[in-house]
């Protein structure tokens, strides 16, 4: 059978990116990573995919006069790599309707909160300074809104007694190593459906 073909998008380590490298090596996976892209020349997430033989680019935002000139050329090379899904892993940039339109109910992002709780940037560090007993990370679609869209999966991470932000970010993130594959597991199996706000997972 043909497998998925997805692009990852990364700013930064590329732990996630990682994982699903690592996923689709185990045969737990079935997709083909067809390019990782960054905005960050410097991105280690760009390291990653080198070594694991995945084609990369770099688009830099200060080429572009406006978020959807980027995305433009953000489509252009998703679309010629062969690209039919994109798993966000710790992109930082606001993506635009150019590109979410180009891609329908085919953008996932993971968020290191249990959305709706905690949107936007250090969504661990929010949820332990506001001193949650049960923290975690959820892996949704995208839509044009700030970590908005409808969930897919979600992992709890209790908070223990001598947690700082940073253990707590930790655990959160062993937990995003196993759900994003999982995610994105169930989408190339075809198993998602969205309905209205709930993603329904076939068996
Ligand atoms: C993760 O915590 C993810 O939830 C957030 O950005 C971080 C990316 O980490 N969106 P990495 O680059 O995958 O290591």
């Amino acid at each position: 059978m043909e497998r998925l073909k997805i692009a990852v998008l990364a700013s930064g380590s590329g732990s996630n990116l990682q994982a699903i490298i690592d996923e689709i090596k185990s045969g737990f996976l079935p997709v083909e990573l067809a390019l990782v892209l960054s905005d960050k020349p410097q991105a280690y997430a760009l390291q990653r995919a080198k070594a694991a033989g995945v084609p990369t680019k770099v688009l830099l935002p200060a080429d572009f006069a406006s978020r959807e000139d980027y995305d433009a050329e953000l489509v252009r090379l998703l679309k010629a790599s062969g690209a039919e899904a994109v798993a966000l892993a710790g992109y930082m940039r606001l993506v635009t309707p150019v590109f979410l339109q180009a891609f329908p109910h085919r953008v996932l992002n993971i968020h290191p909160a249990l959305l709706p709780s905690f949107p936007g940037l250090h969504g661990q560090r929010q949820a332990f300074e506001y001193g949650v007993k049960v923290a975690g990370c959820t892996v949704h679609f995208v839509d044009e809104g700030m970590d908005s869209g409808p969930i897919i999966l979600q992992a709890p991470v209790p908070v223990l007694e001598d947690d700082d932000a940073d253990s707590l970010a930790a655990r959160i993130l062993e937990q995003e190593h196993i759900i994003y594959p999982l995610a994105l597991r169930l989408l190339a199996e075809g198993k998602l459906h969205i309905e209205g706000r709930r993603v329904r997972i076939a068996e």
